[in-house]
């Protein structure tokens, strides 16, 4: 079942906007990091792989929602997952991790798949940087040095907020890309 929310998930990006891109650079990177993240983070690895898929739909909806996309994403998310009569707890689950996801949450001040979830999405950014600014000249219309500023502060905000499984994961990658932006 989760293949047809993953396909969903591709379709809605390939008619949008955002394109096909944002699927393969970052839904998909999602997916990879929140599975091998949701075993040391004790996570619902079936609750994360659903939200990965589903946790920026809003925004791919309707790019203008993209400030509110995380609360619209958490509403949309128990009408995509309806047709699959998923357990209430997992849709629960799911809107509750998407609700949260836009900023790297820390283990205790929220549930294990808000967790992993909101690390998933930060590490998806951080080993794509040159996806991340391509997103916000092209899509968000950033001039390049706003939005080579705006990749730096993302970069450097977030590495703050990884627990160090994430850190592990991200590895040498977010120095490496603070480097080659200069
Ligand atoms: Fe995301």
């Amino acid at each position: 079942m989760i293949e047809n929310l993953e396909e969903l998930a591709r379709d809605e990006c390939a008619r949008s906007s955002f394109g096909l891109a944002f699927f393969d650079e970052h839904l998909a990177i999602v997916a990879h990091y929140a599975d091998r993240l949701a075993g040391c983070l004790g996570a619902n690895a079936e609750v994360v792989g659903l939200a990965s898929w589903l946790h920026d739909l809003a925004a791919v909806r309707d790019p203008k929602a993209q400030p509110e996309h995380p609360r619209l994403g958490a509403e949309l998310a128990p009408q995509l997952l309806a047709a699959y009569r998923y357990d209430l707890t997992i849709v629960d689950q799911v809107s509750r991790a998407i609700a949260s996801h836009s900023f790297p949450l820390q283990p205790g001040a929220a549930t294990p798949e808000e967790v992993c979830l909101s690390q998933a999405d930060a590490i998806a950014q951080m080993v794509r940087p040159f996806y991340w600014l391509y997103f916000v000249t092209s899509v968000r219309g950033l001039g390049y040095e706003e939005a080579k500023k705006w990749l730096v502060n993302l970069l450097a905000s977030k590495w703050e907020a990884l627990v160090p499984a994430s850190r592990k994961l991200v590895g040498e990658r977010c120095n490496s890309g603070l480097e080659l932006l200069g």
